[in-house]
């Protein structure tokens, strides 16, 4: 596990969207697996830039996203297809037939996880975007005596629901379950990369990165992949 701390988040960000153009420039299908949250928006916001400075393309690559709420439909606001499409993918030119998110309106939710893990099945994932819940969740893999490997529904908990209300109306507009990939289906990537912003993260970044491996701690699983890069701005790599 590589881990590096950034004096500024516009570095982390600069730092982390080079990644991905590196990626694509060396490998134009390559497959990025994306993620949601507001950590990596202003990666996002610099892959744009380098794409209108002619400086990737998209074409020929393809992307899977960790989550998304049940329930949502994609032209709502607070979908995370939504999200994607305003941050990312209305910006770059991949196709939208190459932007896969879990169906959150699937009339059988269960073929849907299936689905969504017959095709990651089908295609590695070259670089992994993650960013870190309070309570160590990855994607929405909530902490509990047992993970899941696959991609599965998941009930999200009190905490979660608490720290994703912000950007809904009320609590009671939060949606109460997601699809998620899980854990399994995370570490299949060939390369990972755990981006964490934020005092409020720095414990929960120690426990994950030097803590005991344990389900209780779903990121602190990244332990055991070969190749984890972890990029923290000083906030959250305080007590590393
Ligand atoms: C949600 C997403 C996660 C994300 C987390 C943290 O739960 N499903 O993928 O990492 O939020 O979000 P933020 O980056 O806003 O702190």
């Amino acid at each position: 596990m590589k881990i590096r701390l950034f004096d500024t988040r516009e570095e982390l960000d600069q730092y982390a969207a080079g990644l991905f153009v590196d990626l694509v420039n060396a490998k134009p299908d390559a497959v990025l697996g994306l993620a949601t949250g507001s950590t990596p928006i202003g990666i996002y916001e610099k892959i744009v830039k380098r794409y209108n400075n002619g400086q990737v393309t998209f074409k020929h690559a393809t992307t899977y996203n960790l989550d998304e709420y049940v329930g949502l439909p994609r032209e709502n606001e607070q979908s995370y297809a939504y999200f994607m499409n305003h941050h990312l993918f209305h910006h770059i030119d991949i196709p939208s037939e190459r932007t896969y998110l879990p169906n959150g309106l699937a009339a059988d939710p269960a073929a849907e996880c299936a689905r969504y893990d017959e095709m990651l099945l089908s295609r590695q994932v070259d670089m992994q975007l993650l960013g870190l819940g309070h309570n160590g969740h990855i994607g929405f893999n909530e902490p509990d005596r047992e993970l899941h490997a696959g991609t599965h529904i998941v009930d999200l908990q009190k905490e979660t629901l608490e720290a994703n209300a912000r950007f809904f109306a009320s609590m009671d507009d939060v949606p109460k379950q997601a699809i998620t990939m899980g854990v399994g289906s995370i570490l299949k990537a060939k390369s990972i990369l755990l981006v964490v912003k934020g005092a409020d993260k720095a414990e929960i970044v120690k426990r994950a990165l030097q803590g005991p491996i344990t389900t209780e701690v779903p990121a602190s699983l990244l332990q055991t992949h070969a190749n984890v890069i972890v990029l923290l701005d000083q906030e959250a790599g305080r007590l590393m």
